[in-house]
This record gives C-alpha cells, structure tokens and sequence, in this order.
C-alpha cells in the first residue's frame, strides 16, 4: 500500500501553483515529475564532480567513470539483461530506435518485409519509413480494432518467411493498451524475424524482464520514469549488438584510428560517440532506485486503481467519449467531449491548474483510424489522487458547459 501523502512530499513541484490552482499533472505519458532524490543527484554531480568520463585519469573524471558506469548495472539489473554491455546509453528512445534502423539498412534488401503496429508513436514509424526508402524494404502494419488493440489473427497472417523484423511499443502512448509483446516475440522468431519494443510507456508502470521475454531489442527514456530528459537505454542481445554497424562515428567508439583505416570499441562504447549526458545517466540511475524503491508491484496495482476510478467518473460525463478501451490497459485516459476540440478543452483545464496533453500524441494513424483530429489526454503516475481526478472530472465538466 503507498502512502501517497509522504511520496508527494518528494516532487518539489506539486507544492507550486498554475494559474493560481494547484497542479494537479496528467502529463505523466510525455514526461515523469522528478523526486528529490534525483534532483539532489544532479546537484551533486555539477557541484561535486561534474567531468568527462572513460579519458582521464584525474580523480574527478574517475569518479564520473565509476557512477556512470554504476548506472548502467542498475539499468542492467532493473531490465535483467544479461550482460552489461547490452546496454547502451542514448539520448532517449528515439536516438535507440535511430540506431537500430540505421544499422539494419545493412541486413535488408528488397522483397524483405518488416512490421510495424497501428498503435505507434511517430518515433517507431518514420526511422523505419526511411529505413524501408533506403534499403527497398516493404513495411506492412499489423492492424487494431476499435478497442484500440492490435488484432492477432492479422498479425499471424502477415508473418512470413519475408519478414525481418516486427517492431511494436509495449504500451500505446496515447490509447494507453498494453499489447501482447512476449505472444509477437515469440510468434517472430519462429519465423526468424526480430523484434524491437519500444517501452518508453511501459517502463513508469511495469518492470520487464527482457532475458524472460527474450525480446531482441528494448528500448525506454529516463525522462517517463522519474528521471531526467535527454538520456535513455537501448537494449540489444549481444549477438545484435556485435553484427550492427555503429550508428555515429567520432571519439570514444573507436579502437584504432589511422587515415588508412578505423577499428571499433567493443560494447557497449561501439555505440557511444562523443560525450553523453554523463550527469543525466547518472541520475537515470537514481530514477530507476528511486522506483524500485516505491516498489512495481504497489505502483501497477494503484494505477490500476486510479485509472478505474477515472474512467468510471468520466464516463459518467454526457457526450464524453474514452478511445482506447482495452482490458489490458495502463493508466492513460484518451477522450473527447462530443464535437469540441480536444485544444479547446485542454486549454481550459490549463487554467484550472489541470495539465493534460491534447492533440495527436505523436500517433497520427491512430487518430485517422478513430477519423478525429486528437484527443485529450489525462496519463497518471503512482503519486497522483483520486481527489485529482476529481478535480479533472469538475473541469471537464466546466469545459463542457462553457464549450457547448
Ligand atoms: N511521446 C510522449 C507523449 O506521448 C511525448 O506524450
């Protein structure tokens, strides 16, 4: 059980005021409120040792090596992956996701296929759209139904001997459905195919178990999970990570540089050019402390329950629409009021202290399957209260009288 008045006594945040309201933050899909015990981790890494790691041999940049290098055994840890070096730092999910379309332009030719779910972001359509432009390839999509899941049946029919890889998220980030990775994983390989799950929405609400789900690729951001923006983890089996060309070329990637002719790190650092968000690691690290210290068990379970509380006061609402209605479902509540502009109503709820993302998500194909512009979009975290969404509900309900 969390005791949700202590843990909000962490985010520095919830005690300012928006617009002369309290905030109450139901932006969680877009980005994570960040407690105090990451915050007093940045503070200490620019006050303390704040120094470019793996090149010097001074004590600050040792230091910085040895916590940056400590985070990623917790991201190892919290993932379970088997070997440290299949962790690589990134700059988020779409720098993970980059990186592997990039290197599987050398693997693909024409007449290959790969397949892409109708419950993606943007970020895990385009960098295979451009992938699929260089190398030939064709791009099927693994169609939903009007609950906003992914229908299976379709997806056995469109496996092949053709397909190379499938890439679907974990959880839609803006209808909130948990899909059926480990069934895709396992139905792909039989087919030889691999697989990348894009779990930016899924690692704030569960813990995968990436040895269990045998999954190829994974790939998260820290900034949805308590932690900082501008710094996430691509995980790659090692059998991947060793074929895959290096996606950046420049300074710490390499083994041997001459004019004639460049050899690579091994891994992890073949993919790590340039300085990374060193302090930014450091503090996903913390983050990920930070969570599992709140406990996943107690953060599904109370989610869970915020989001049925939601979904039940909100239905209650005439003319208000949920999309997205899945069983298997995460904390995200993706609504319209009757023919009102999602904008409209967001921009409403923004003076009453309430913040929600309004619009297309990044997932356009989403939207033009439901034939909307956008929703409205209330995402929930473990330190949110049902008084919140009482609060959501009232304005809602005020947006509605003021926008009919
Ligand atoms: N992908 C993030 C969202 O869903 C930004 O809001």
């Amino acid at each position: 059980m969390l005791n949700i008045e202590n843990i909000r006594k962490d985010f520095p945040i919830f005690s300012r005021k928006v617009n002369g309201k309290p905030l109450v933050y139901f932006d969680n899909a877009a980005t994570s409120q960040t407690p105090t015990q990451v915050i007093d981790v940045i503070v200490d890494y620019y006050s303390n040792y704040n120094a470019n790691i793996h090149r010097g041999v001074h004590s600050l940049s040792q230091e910085a090596t040895d916590k940056y290098e400590q985070a990623r055994l917790k991201i190892q840890k919290h993932f379970n992956a088997k070997h440290s070096h299949e962790i690589i730092m990134t700059s988020g999910t779409t720098h993970g996701i980059n990186l592997v379309a990039n290197g599987f332009s050398s693997f693909l030719k024409k007449g290959d296929e790969v397949l892409v779910s109708a419950l993606e972001h943007h970020s895990n359509i385009v960098p295979w759209q451009m992938l699929c432009e260089r190398s030939g390839t064709t791009l099927r999509v693994i169609p939903m139904n009007q609950d906003g899941e992914l229908i299976m049946s379709e997806y056995d029919q469109l496996l092949s001997e053709k397909t190379k890889l499938v890439f679907v998220n974990h959880i839609s980030n803006a209808l909130g459905t948990i899909n059926p990775i480990k069934y895709i994983i396992d139905k792909a390989h039989s087919f030889g195919a691999a697989v990348l799950v894009d779990g930016a929405q899924a690692c704030p609400h569960l813990k995968p178990d990436l040895q269990q789900l045998d999954v190829d690729f994974y790939v998260a951001s820290a900034h949805k999970m308590c932690g900082p923006t501008g710094v996430g983890m691509l995980y790659g089996k090692e059998e991947w990570l060793k074929k895959l060309p290096p996606y950046q070329g420049g300074g710490e990637m390499i083994a041997e540089v001459t004019f004639e002719k460049t050899t690579y790190a091994d891994l992890p650092h073949k993919f790590e050019a340039g300085t990374p968000n060193i302090c930014g690691g450091i503090a996903f690290g913390a983050a990920i402390d930070y969570l599992n210290h709140i406990g996943f068990d107690a953060i599904e379970s109370y989610e869970h329950e915020l989001l049925e509380y939601a979904t039940e006061k909100l239905s209650e609402i005439d003319g208000l629409k949920i999309y997205g209605t899945s069983k298997h479902k995460t904390s995200v509540v993706s609504f319209n009021l009757e023919e009102i502009h999602p904008y409209d109503v967001g921009t409403i709820l923004d003076k009453m202290g309430i913040a929600v993302r309004t619009g297309h998500h990044c997932a356009q194909p989403i939207m033009d399957y439901f034939k909307i512009p956008g929703t409205v979009r209330a995402s929930f975290a473990f330190y949110n209260t049902k008084q919140e969404i009482d609060a959501l509900v009232e304005g809602v309900k005020k947006a509605k009288a003021m926008l009919s």
